[in-house]
């Protein structure tokens, strides 16, 4: 692995067929579920694509490189698929640490391995790093998102991985809201890094994908043995959109965080608004941590207007360019409710919208957002009277 130039750059260079007269540019899309065998298959000769797909290999080698990890990353048919994996290293009857605000569909996976696996759930706030150090004792794996979805609690990375390592426990992370670009957990010694890759990686919401990372051989082979058996695995030609997506992920984080760094700074001063939540304002709890920790401070932003529940579903309706949808991290900026879904976390406050900000000129999006504020305000003007 080439870790001498920089991620943008690797982003745009590794996986390219080799620089041999007439090669093609990009690594060709191979669709095949089966191979020409006979006999025993020697190391690395693809058999059968549940287990390997030379489609694959490009996307996970750069996403291994950009997580500076020692083993390419493992491909996985969505970001869910991925959690099952680093998961399937709690043991039946082990202690399980994750934060309140995860992704919520991570944390019903987690109430589903209680009941079915014993395995003893410890929810935390990931942002109290003693907290989650005392729960850790004795814990199977820590689970941390950081930023948190959708709450933007930032963790201390560096701390809880060495707290945590001092406990004995297992070290997972989510790094879909950071990238590998803003945060790269692996170095900092955690055991697994997760991605959904259908977010920012592949850009474009028009993929679901997911990945799993580990520097350790025997995890990195458990994980690699589970993803065989449970087959949860990625079809070539949305690896190969994923690996078109790579290609301009830096260009479109640099973008989106200044987009999103912009629009909190002017939502901070807008009559319309109660709370603002992105770790590049100065007084946000997250940012001194995410300033010391973290090369950028994401693209998420968290956003209650006044007026409640009633003046936010106005605001996401009043909005032209901005898309009412679920799922984040595509070049086209999007909002929700997470509250609309009776599973989300009853501590997430009913009112709070998710902004995915996205690539577009900064000013055509506030001025999307200042007509719907505007609207808003008048809203929870009319409830107060
Ligand atoms: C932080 C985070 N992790 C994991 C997932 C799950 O990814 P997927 O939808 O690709 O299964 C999501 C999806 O929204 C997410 O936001």
């Amino acid at each position: 692995m080439d870790h001498d130039v920089k991620p943008a750059t690797l982003a745009v260079t590794g996986g390219r067929p080799d620089r041999v007269q007439g090669a093609p540019v990009n690594p060709p899309l191979v669709l095949a579920s089966t191979y020409v065998s006979q006999g025993v298959p020697g190391p690395g000769e693809p058999l059968y694509t549940r287990i390997d797909a030379p489609t694959w290999h490009p996307f996970e080698q750069v996403l291994g490189d950009l997580e500076s990890s020692r083993h390419p990353a493992l491909v996985t048919g969505s970001g869910m698929a991925a959690i099952a994996a680093a998961f399937s290293l709690v043991p039946a009857g082990g202690r399980l640490v994750v934060p309140r605000h995860a992704y919520q569909v991570t944390l019903g996976y987690a109430r589903d391995l209680a009941e079915r696996c014993g395995v003893e759930v410890v929810v935390v706030d990931i942002d109290d790093t003693d907290a989650v150090l005392e729960a850790a004792q004795g814990a199977s794996m820590l689970w941390v998102e950081s930023p948190t979805n959708p709450m933007l609690e930032v963790a201390d990375l560096p701390a809880l991985i060495e707290g945590a390592h001092a406990a004995g426990a297992l070290v997972g992370v989510d790094n879909t809201f950071a990238t590998p670009l803003v945060q790269r957990p692996l170095t900092l010694g955690a055991d697994v890094v997760v991605h959904s890759v259908t977010k920012y990686l592949a850009g474009h919401s028009d993929v679901v994908l997911g990945a799993v990372l580990a520097d350790d051989d025997e995890l990195h082979a458990r994980l690699h043995a589970y993803r065989t058996t449970h087959g949860a695995i990625a079809g070539p030609f949305e690896v190969w959109l994923a690996l078109r997506g790579v290609r301009t992920l830096a260009l479109r984080v640099e973008r989106s965080q200044a987009n999103a760094a912009e629009l909190a700074r002017r939502l901070q001063q807008h009559p319309a608004v109660a709370q603002v939540r992105h770790p590049s304002l100065p007084d946000d709890p997250g940012h001194e941590l995410a300033a010391r920790t973290m090369d950028g401070f994401g693209s998420i932003i968290g956003l209650r207007p006044r007026g409640g529940v009633a003046a936010a579903d106005a605001l996401v309706d009043a909005l032209r360019l901005w898309v009412p949808a679920t799922s984040l991290g595509g070049v086209e900026s999007s909002l929700e409710r997470r509250r609309r879904f009776a599973t989300e976390s009853l501590t997430v406050p009913a009112d709070l919208l998710r902004l995915s900000v996205g690539i577009e000129d900064v000013e055509d999006l506030w001025a999307d957002l200042a007509v719907a504020l505007d609207l808003a305000l008048d809203v929870a003007l009319d409830a107060s009277r």
